[in-house]
């Protein structure tokens, strides 16, 4: 569990008049939940992210990981790093090793793992973003693209943190490429019972795979919630610069025209059930 109290952060203190990046953030996040962060850009989902995971110290405020003050100049990386696990935005530029193999064994490595551990990781994390043994030897400057972010985001995977972090995981991908990526994340999260926080631009996704969502703007925690909590306050949402997903547009649209449909669709496939339901009713 995370707890974030009263956490402030300015990139320049130096400077008071470019004011600060993030602002009296309070948050709890639980356990075993699907997290999505969203926000207009600039709002400060990734001055957020990396102070939860301890690679910013904030400003003012404090943050504790399971109990543990993470800001404590004690606690050791290796202990955070096996705690929450980041995947930076476009990581796919931080691949460095030869092999794709050596490059997803570099994390568990530093944890100090022996040589079967790493290996049995390695193999379970490019499982999981769906790379098999055929890859593991290819460098991965001769990827594409996709698979060179499915290889960054196994790197993070292989530490086996109980908290995996995602800034835009999907950017820039195929809308086959998302959507895979989305469920593979999604199976993890669910087989090891772990928390997810994926920062997203797109509401598809979220609708896709969050159970929770957080909203910031200009530098400050604007809602948190379930996802229909959040999703159902759509004007709020339009005036920070946010959306609904379009098929819920199309859903409240309908609502509007006296078509008796539930208001809690956030997705195409719940929306075909329901449309279903009606035209056979
Ligand atoms: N390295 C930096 N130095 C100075 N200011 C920064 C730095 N990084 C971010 N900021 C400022 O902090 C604020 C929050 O930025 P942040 O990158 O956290 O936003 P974001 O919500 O992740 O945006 P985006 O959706 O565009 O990724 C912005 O005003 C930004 O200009
Ligand atoms: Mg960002």
């Amino acid at each position: 569990m995370i707890e974030v109290k009263n956490v402030c952060y300015e990139y320049s203190p130096d400077e008071p008049s470019l004011g600060a990046a993030v602002e009296d953030i309070n948050l709890t996040v639980e356990d075993n939940h699907f997290y999505s962060l969203i926000g207009h850009t600039g709002s400060g989902k990734t001055t957020l992210i990396q102070l939860m995971s301890g690679l910013l110290k904030p400003t003012a405020g404090e943050i504790y990981i399971d109990g543990i003050n993470i800001c404590d100049k004690k606690i050791k990386t290796r202990d955070l790093t096996r705690k929450i696990g980041v995947v930076f935005q476009y990581p796919e530029y931080q691949l460095f090793e030869d092999t794709v193999f050596s490059d997803v064994a570099f994390g568990p490595k530093n944890l100090g793992c022996d040589e079967a551990e790493i290996k049995n990781r390695v193999q379970k994390a490019l499982k999981t973003v769906g790379l098999d043994e055929s890859y593991y030897e290819i460098s991965p400057f001769e990827l594409s693209g996709g698979q060179k972010r499915r290889v960054a985001i196994a790197g993070t995977i292989a530490m086996e943190p109980d908290i995996l972090v995602l800034d835009e995981p999907t950017a820039g991908l195929d809308p086959a490429g998302r959507d895979e990526i989305l469920s593979e994340v999604k199976r993890l999260k669910d087989e090891r019972g772990i928390s997810v926080i994926m920062v997203s631009h797109s509401m598809e996704d979220v609708a896709k795979v969050a159970d929770r969502v957080i909203v910031m703007n200009k530098g400050h925690i604007a809602m948190t919630g379930t996802l229909s909590e959040v999703f159902s306050k759509s004007d709020e949402l339009y005036s920070m610069g946010l959306e609904i997903p379009q098929i819920s547009k199309v859903i409240l649209k309908l609502r509007e025209n006296n078509v008796n449909i539930k208001s809690e669709i956030y997705t195409v496939k719940d929306a075909v059930t329901e449309i279903s339901k009606l035209l056979k009713g």
